[in-house]
């Protein structure tokens, strides 16, 4: 299906099959085909790839990190360089992460308060602070389309009261986050970000509150983080019914093959995940065939592709032997290559999706996705 160029953010559900649904969200920069993966171009940069072999695997949007833009090369110098579209040659849409995750997991010396957090930088020991105001101001200088609010995210496990303050404080940051946001160009969206750890009293008050804010999207989050994937699995099914049904629901920092399945399975459209990059450095590959270590003795004198009915190069035209041995020798071109193929294998199990919603039969496509998984060829 193709839209007519808009000047604003919309949703459009084109079909649902069970809680699946497949649609198109339509921005200024072009429209993203729902179930979508974005990759993660955390520093501008989706690691060891092309924007234009990002764009062939079937990548309407990627996803870049307002913490770690902010520290280099800093917000104001991508803005005077034209934004972040231009600086790293990405037409397409881009959503930004808020910072707040990043700076719980990578600076030191953290101070959580009403107004903000204060942070030293991981790169050079710089103070910052981040506020909910200055999170959209970064995201707007960035010129990002879909922008998220800050938030907090507690590690998991954490006691109720712990959870609790968490995401009460969260959604007052919401509200100033789409107060600061009016101040932006039409077209671009800002998220509100679903927190409440693993209480489902807790999940339902942050999903009912983001919702009366009326948001163009809504990002759950707090999930993926060390919790098994029926607690992720049952928070989203909490989550679910209380968010509206005609607005993107965002999954954020999830998952392997099998946990993106299952959440489109309970009716979530867009995912990120460092996984198929980070895995692609450390030599496993994704595939419809199942997950193949490439440091493993056994490839060494394996004639065979990754994937020889994949139209990914990646996939299709190197040898596991010849992969291996890029990967034994610390080749760039391994980790490039496995990349490639992660990045492609997850566009076309998304693809896949989009394809089985639309034509009514998700539960059947999960199912024969599983069985290639575990047939294996190895
Ligand atoms: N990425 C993965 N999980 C989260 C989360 O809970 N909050 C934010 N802002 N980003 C995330």
């Amino acid at each position: 299906m193709t839209f007519a160029p808009t000047d604003s953010f919309s949703f459009v559900l084109s079909a649902t099959s069970g809680a699946a649904r497949t649609g198109f969200i339509l921005t200024p920069r072009g429209t993203i085909r729902t179930p979508a993966f974005m990759p993660v171009g955390t520093v501008a940069t989706v690691k060891g790839l092309y924007f234009d072999q990002v764009r062939a695997a079937g990548a309407d949007i990627v996803l870049a990190n307002t913490y770690h833009l902010m520290l280099r090369p800093g917000a104001e110098r991508v803005a005077k360089l034209g934004g972040l579209h231009r600086f790293m040659g990405w037409g397409g849409p881009i959503l930004t992460d808020s910072g707040g995750f990043q700076v719980m997991s990578l600076s030191s010396l953290r101070k959580m308060s009403e107004n903000g957090v204060t942070f030293r930088s991981h790169v050079d020991g710089t103070h910052y602070e981040l506020t909910p105001e200055r999170a959209v101001e970064i995201q707007g200088l960035l010129g990002s389309d879909i922008q998220m609010q800050l938030d907090e995210c507690v590690r998991l496990p954490c006691t109720d009261e712990e959870a609790a303050r968490a995401m009460r404080l969260s959604v007052r940051w919401a509200e100033r986050s789409k107060r600061a946001f009016e101040a932006q160009p039409k077209g671009r969206a800002l998220f509100g970000i679903v927190q409440g750890g693993a209480v489902p009293a807790l999940r339902v008050e942050s999903a009912c509150a983001l919702a009366d804010m009326d948001f163009p999207g809504y990002s759950i989050g707090g999930l993926a983080v060390g919790e098994p994937q029926e607690v992720m699995l049952a928070m989203i099914e909490t989550v679910e019914p209380h968010l509206p049904i005609t607005k993107p629901r965002y999954l954020m920092g999830v998952g392997t093959p099998d946990d993106l399945l299952e959440a489109v399975a309970r009716g979530i459209d867009m995912f990120d995940c460092v996984m198929p990059t980070r895995s692609g450095r450390h030599a496993l590959a994704f595939t419809r065939l199942g997950r193949i270590n490439l440091k493993n003795a056994r490839h060494a004198e394996d004639p065979r592709p990754l994937d020889e009915e994949s139209d990914c190069p990646a996939l299709r035209d190197y040898s596991r032997a010849y992969l291996h041995h890029l990967v034994r020798c610390e080749e760039m071109l391994g980790a490039m290559l496995i990349s490639w193929a992660n990045i492609h294998y997850y566009q076309q199990l998304m693809a896949g999706a989009r394809d089985a919603i639309a034509a009514g039969r998700y539960a059947d496509y999960v199912g024969e996705v599983k069985d290639g998984w575990a047939r294996g060829d190895i």
